[in-house]
């Protein structure tokens, strides 16, 4: 049977690469096979993919160009990773995915690449596959860049070419993830991401067992 797909989505440090490993872990222990992957940069080639996207300076690509490296980093997570893994019935969970795409592009970028754009793109890359559940982990932009501040100072290479952007984009942003889950209340919950991390993994398996019925 093929697995599941499930995508976790938000702003800078809403808590996806946390919150990912725990549901994974917990998954994992019920016995269900796990192949954890994210956008950018899942494969050798988006991981080079990632470091153009990720680092320097935030005005370097114009908005087509950047979207179009998305969409060919998305394009290589898909065929090697998320599609072979789900064909032999592993479930796959992706730190980051699509709505991102269009968060950030669209929403975030005052809707420099029209959305028309995004969505086809996506169905050149992907056809009409989809998530079969996404988290929009929401909170306030001035928490989650506290929080994503303080993990790049403990990192070697400093993955904040988005962190420097203003305020206003990152509450463009979240505006962008919840008017997507207002759109497609079947595929996405929203859950509260300023709880502490224990609370929101207990949200995040209650609605995994709803929702794709473990
Ligand atoms: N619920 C939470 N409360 C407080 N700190 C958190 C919480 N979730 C994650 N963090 C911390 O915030 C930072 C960013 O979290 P991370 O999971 O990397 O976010 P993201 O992947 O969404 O950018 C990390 O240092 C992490 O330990
Ligand atoms: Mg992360």
């Amino acid at each position: 049977m093929r697995g599941k797909f499930i995508t976790l989505e938000g702003g800078e440090g809403c808590g996806k690469s946390t919150q990912l490993k725990l549901l994974a872990d917990y998954l994992q222990n019920k016995g269900i096979e796990i192949v954890q992957t994210k956008e950018p940069g899942s494969t050798p080639e988006g991981k080079i993919l990632r470091e153009l996207l990720v680092t320097g300076d935030k005005d370097k690509f114009d908005a087509i160009s950047e979207c179009l490296l998305y969409y060919a980093d998305r394009r290589c997570n898909l065929t090697k990773v998320v599609w072979p893994a789900l064909e032999q019935g592993k479930w796959v969970i992706s730190d980051r995915y699509a709505d991102s795409t269009e968060a950030y592009q669209y929403y975030g970028y005052d809707k420099r690449v029209p959305l028309e754009t995004l969505q086809n793109l996506y169905q050149i890359v992907a056809g009409d596959f989809k998530p079969d559940l996404t988290i929009i982990l929401d909170i306030e932009p001035e928490t989650g860049m506290r929080r994503s501040f303080a993990k790049a100072a403990t990192m070697a290479v400093k993955e904040l070419r988005f962190e420097s952007r203003q305020l206003e984009f990152h509450h463009n942003l979240r505006r962008g993830f919840l008017e997507i889950a207002e759109r497609e209340p079947e595929r996405c919950v929203v859950l509260n991401a300023d709880a502490d991390i224990e609370t929101i993994h207990q949200k995040i398996v209650e609605i995994v067992e709803q929702r794709l019925e473990i």
